[in-house]
Parts: structure tokens; C-alpha cells; sequence
């Protein structure tokens, strides 16, 4: 099968856009999304005086603290938290803080992920991922207005600010539908505009190491294969693949394993690349099993895995989703 060279893609991609320019903010009345605030001077000028008695335990720096509250505010003050404990951990497109829970929840702690502001993220990734995936809104549902829909392809600030919540509502709507149908995930609580709030791995010293910071013990090895097979196989059932699966996105606690990280998700109906990806991720897997020992044939087994749940390994693309104008979706056609 011809393999596909992301970077390459990514680059293709990312070349067809048009240049980013920054329009005025047109805000459709009535569209119910909060604006997100485009530079530190916004922040620290928009906090919200409502959580002003918001004071939390961690020392955050000054612009930090306003991005704190700007992103945490409603949460806290609609008693999910009640207090911000210190930074878990920073990492590519996010920071992790640990929260005490408010009397809302019963467990005592939670993670709080709040995504970077647009500007220091890389987008570059999103549109490769954004392909055959609905709108959604900051309730997950599917935008349906097509004002917002017409934005959201625009490269303007108000566009960015959908495809934000929608990539945060991605991660939100997936770790919901895969906790509750039993897999290894942090139960989510509550989406903000800029943060999602789920279950803590880990104690109060420290966060859960990812498994690829992990020895495994040599019995501990299969197992824990068999386990991460299981959740791609619940993750496939519910029509979801994660897309940036490997060990850095598994937590490793007490023996137990959590899959995280899921905005960049995919449909395996929906994506034209949607089998590369799932084996791209089942290969990365597979790579540090065998670091740990176990051998596995990467290829093979994705492709069983994918058969098994009835998808075809050259996807069957609803012809809604082929641009006439690019030459490999013409490809496509023919071929299909
Ligand atoms: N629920 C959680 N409990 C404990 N630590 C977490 C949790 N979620 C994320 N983390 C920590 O935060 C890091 C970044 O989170 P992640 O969702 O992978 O975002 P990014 O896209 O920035 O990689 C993880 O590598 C992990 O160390
Ligand atoms: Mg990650």
C-alpha cells in the first residue's frame, strides 16, 4: 500500500490556504460563542470582575494569572473547582493544571487542560485533522448557521475562534462518548471556551508519567498491549481514531493505563487519509512495545484491526467530500 508522507501533506495543505489576514470581528447575533480574547493587553483588559475573588493557591505569572481566570473563571465559579493547585504539565498544545474539585464533583481532585491562545499554537496540523469533521459549537453540537459555517472556512480571527472551540469540543465530545462505553480515559466534566476540566491521573506531588517515560516490568508488557488494543478497538466501535496515538499520549498510574489527547480525532468514514492515520498510530504503539519486548507486526495487525470493525482499506469517501479542483481527489474518483 503507498504510504503517505505527512509532512509532505501537511505542506500541500497548508500552501492551499490563502494568506492569513486579520478582519474586523463580525459576530452573527445570537451565535452564543464567547469571544476569546486575541493578545495578553485583551486579557488583562477583559478579566471578568465577577472573578475577581477567584484566588488561587499556584504562584502563575502575571499573564498567566489573567489566563487562568479567563479560562478557568466560569468553571470556578459554577463550583466545579474550587481552587488551582500547580501546573502538571506544559505540552504542545496545552498545559495541565492540577485543581482542587469544587463541591460539585466527588472525587477530590481534577485536571484542568487549558489549550494555548490561538497565536502560540501550531495550526498548522489542525486543517490536515479538520477534514470530513462537522462544526461543533462550545455545547457540542453541530453548527448548523451558516454564517458561522461560512467564517469558519475564512481565515479571519473570528473563523479561528470556531475552529478553536470546535477542536476543543472534539477532544471534549470524544473523552464522553469513549468513558462512557468503558475505556481508559479521564472522565470528563465540563467544557469552558478555552478548557476542559476531567478526571486527575496521578497524586497530589505529581502527575502520572506518560508510558513512554516508563519500564514496563517484563510480565506487566503483554498485558498492557492486550489493554491498549482493547481501547482502540472501543475507540473504533464509537467510529473514532485518535490520530495522535502513542506512548506520549498513555498515562501510566499504579499499573493502569489512560489514554489522553484526543482533539485532533477522526471518523475512519469521513478522512480520505483516515487508514494511514490509524496505522501510524498502531505502528507508534507498537514501536515502543517492542522497545518493551514484545514483538508485533505493526501492518498486519492494523489492517485486522480495521477489517474486523467493517471499515475498507481504501476508504469509500462520500463524493460531498472530493474537491473537483484537486487533482488528487480526481485521483480518487476514478479510481473509486
Ligand atoms: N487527566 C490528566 N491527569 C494528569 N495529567 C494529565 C492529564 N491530562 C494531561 N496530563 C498531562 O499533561 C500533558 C499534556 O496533555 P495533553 O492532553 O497530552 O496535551 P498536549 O496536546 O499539549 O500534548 C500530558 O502529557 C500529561 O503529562
Ligand atoms: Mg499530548
Amino acid at each position: 500500500m503507498k504510504t503517505i508522507d505527512y509532512q509532505t501533506l501537511y505542506e500541500e495543505i497548508d500552501s492551499d490556504l490563502p494568506p492569513v489576514t486579520y478582519e474586523k470581528i463580525k459576530k452573527p447575533a445570537g451565535h452564543g460563542l464567547k469571544k476569546v480574547p486575541d493578545t495578553m493587553a485583551q486579557i488583562i483588559h477583559s478579566q471578568d470582575d465577577s472573578v475577581d475573588s477567584f484566588q488561587f493557591t499556584y504562584h502563575a505569572s502575571r499573564h498567566e494569572q489573567s489566563w487562568l481566570l479567563e479560562s478557568l473563571g466560569s468553571i470556578y465559579e459554577e463550583h466545579w473547582i474550587s481552587d488551582i493547585l500547580r501546573m502538571v504539565k506544559g505540552g504542545k498544545e496545552a498545559t495541565v493544571y492540577l485543581c482542587k474539585a469544587g463541591h460539585l464533583v466527588h472525587v477530590p481532585m481534577l485536571a484542568a487542560k487549558i489549550y494555548r491562545p490561538r497565536m502560540l499554537r501550531n495550526l498548522k496540523n489542525d486543517q490536515l485533522y479538520r477534514e470530513g469533521r462537522a462544526v461543533l459549537d462550545k455545547d457540542s453540537h453541530i453548527v448548523k448557521d451558516l454564517g458561522m459555517l461560512k467564517a469558519e472556512h475564512k481565515r479571519s480571527v473570528y473563523g479561528e475562534q470556531i475552529r478553536h472551540q470546535s477542536w476543543i469540543a472534539y477532544e471534549f465530545q470524544s473523552l464522553k462518548k469513549l468513558h462512557a462505553a468503558g475505556a481508559d480515559v479521564p472522565e470528563p466534566y465540563e467544557m469552558g471556551i478555552n478548557a476542559i476540566l476531567m478526571g486527575y491521573i496521578g497524586d497530589e506531588q505529581s502527575g502520572a508519567p506518560s508510558l513512554n517515560t516508563v519500564n514496563l516490568r517484563r510480565a506487566e508488557v503483554r498485558p498492557l498491549f492486550d489493554r491498549v488494543l482493547k481501547n482502540i478497538n472501543i475507540m473504533l466501535d464509537h467510529q473514532i481514531v485518535h490520530g495522535d496515538l502513542s506512548a506520549y499520549n498513555i498515562l501510566y498510574w499504579d499499573g493502569q493505563i489512560t489514554l489522553i489527547d484526543f482533539p485532533q480525532v477522526i471518523s475512519p468514514l469521513g478522512h480520505r487519509c483516515a487508514y494511514q492515520i490509524f496505522s501510524r498510530d498502531v505502528r507508534r504503539l507498537c514501536e515502543f512495545f517492542a522497545r518493551q519486548g514484545l514483538k508485533t507486526d505493526p501492518s498486519s495487525l492494523a489492517a485486522d484491526l480495521w477489517r474486523s470493525h467493517g471499515y475498507h482499506l481504501r476508504p469509500e469517501i462520500h463524493p460531498r467530500y472530493l474537491d473537483a479542483d484537486d487533482p488528487r481527489d480526481r485521483k480518487l474518483w476514478k479510481e473509486g
